[in-house]
């Protein structure tokens, strides 16, 4: 079916959304019994994020959240995923609900309803609570554990309103960045730790659909949101194929595997021996729970990953993407390198393609036969505000536009795409980058904390409003 434009229309009820998180936006750190999560931690340590920025403040969600939905509504917007604090809704990360924060969540959901927005929740985008890094965290098999325990206590008590759940956000970045190259919190550069990072988040997310199905409702819709890499070998050589294997393993396939085939790959395995005991590591059971079948897989994609043998790199400019750090976040892969897909860079240094998303929604399709969500698709560039108080933003409206064209291709080649979250709502806290990073379709004056609409929210809202593309 077409709409007499280019571009095929997107199905009836496709999900219109945008994506946040709660440590990037939330603020009130301290407030109604939160406690530290190992980013609060790491934030704090001089030099890990940009300017010294942290999210103690972020654009004050917790307290704006009521204007921010309204503008939510105002864009058009039909879904919204954002995050739970695991140490706002259960401090310290263990024992009972935090009344409070769970008044919070309410509140927001409740807002959300009212103005025909459907909520989409995420249990970990990366936050978790510094009592059980403490312990030791991800690389530790209790911390799966908790978080299913968590998972649970938070479905009690929002199931009864929210019904699209993803478990984890990016366990490649939690796993590999938080604990390989340290690059995010908690800041830990072993490569050994970072591999059973990989398989606690995994086994987390399968106990955590467990408890999650017997909590919510029968139709409720359970996902998990992966940064597939979208790997291309720079040239058919051997080697470079061989660096695209690897980099598929323990990029992707490390993910992938366990969730939708109940195993670990022999190459990704043998690629990581040397480092870890995966017998020792991965006990009887854990892939029948990994494996538990989910209702929608969530893709987040941001530019293709183009990579070669070390030794066939030549002067090329090597970038991961993933920020500097003297470790690798590529256990078994380290003597891979990673060139630009092209040179036009976003404000990240991330080179835009948007074939890498549609590849990835048809491969992915076509290989596990999941319905697909794209929950996070952006861009940073250098806004500026102009006099008259408007920020003019066409560079992202371009990036959207192209990439939201790349969902319809793969829909259109036969693909279930559900639903496609921009990232983000709003500016906000970047991670190491700090502020310095502006992903919103809303800018945040970050003195003030007043926001106003960029261009191309109001680009979003037509899209919305029409269905699909001009
Ligand atoms: C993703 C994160 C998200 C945001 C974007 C730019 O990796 O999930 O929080 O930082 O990148």
């Amino acid at each position: 079916m077409t709409t007499g434009s280019n571009h095929p229309s997107f199905p009836r009820g496709f999900a219109w959304g945008a994506a946040t998180a709660a440590y990037q936006i939330e603020g009130a750190v301290a407030e109604d019994g939160r406690t530290p999560s190992i980013w609060d931690t790491f934030s704090h340590v001089p030099g890990k994020v940009a300017n010294g920025d942290t999210g103690d403040t972020a654009i004050d969600h917790y307290h704006r959240f009521r204007e921010d939905v309204r503008t939510m509504a105002e864009i058009g917007l039909t879904a919204y995923r954002f995050s739970l604090s695991w140490s706002r809704l259960r401090p310290t990360g263990r024992g009972p609900a935090n009344e409070r924060a769970l008044d919070f969540y309410r509140a927001l959901v409740d807002e959300l309803l009212d103005h025909g927005i459907t909520p989409v929740a995420t249990l970990y985008h990366w936050d978790l609570p510094q009592e059980l890094e403490d312990e030791g965290g991800w690389a530790d098999r209790d911390t799966a554990y908790h978080f299913a325990d968590y998972a649970a206590l938070a479905a009690r008590a929002l199931g009864d309103r929210v019904s699209t759940w993803t478990t984890l956000n990016e366990p490649w970045c939690s796993a590999f960045l938080g604990y390989g190259s340290g690059v995010h919190a908690p800041g830990r550069t072993d490569p050994a730790d970072a591999l059973r990072a990989a398989h606690h988040l995994n086994l987390g997310h399968g106990l955590a659909v467990g408890a999650l199905r017997e909590v919510l409702p029968t139709d409720a819709q359970l996902a998990v949101s992966l940064n597939l890499h979208a790997v291309r070998p720079r040239t058919t050589h051997p080697d470079d194929l061989e660096a695209a294997r690897r980099i598929e393993a323990v990029g992707n396939r490390i993910f992938t595997s366990p969730l939708f085939k109940g195993r670990y790959d022999d190459d990704l395995l043998a690629d990581t021996a040397h480092l870890v005991k995966w017998d020792a590591l991965v006990h009887a059971g854990d892939l029948a729970e990994i494996s538990r079948p989910i209702d929608l897989l969530g893709l987040n994609y941001y530019n293709p990953t183009v990579v070669s043998s070390a030794a066939n790199a030549g002067d090329l400019p090597r970038n991961d993407g993933h920020g500097a750090s003297a470790h690798s976040p590529w256990p078994g892969a380290e003597d891979v390198a990673f060139h630009l897909a092209n040179d036009r860079l976003t404000a990240m240094g991330w080179p835009i393609d948007p074939t890498g998303l549609s590849d990835s929604l048809l491969s992915l399709y076509r290989e596990f036969g999941v319905p697909l969500l794209v929950t996070e698709n952006g861009a940073a560039f250098e806004d500026t505000v102009a006099p008259d108080g408007t920020v003019h933003d066409p560079e992202r409206t371009a990036y959207l536009h192209d990439h939201l064209a790349a969902v319809s291709d793969a829909i259109a080649g036969g693909a279930d795409v559900r639903g496609y979250f921009l990232w983000s709502l709003m500016d906000n806290f970047e991670w190491a980058y700090g502020y310095e990073k502006r992903f919103g379709i809303v800018h945040v004056d970050y003195d003030t904390l007043v926001r106003t609409p960029k261009t191309s929210a109001r680009w979003y809202s037509d899209v919305i409003r029409r269905g699909g593309l001009a």
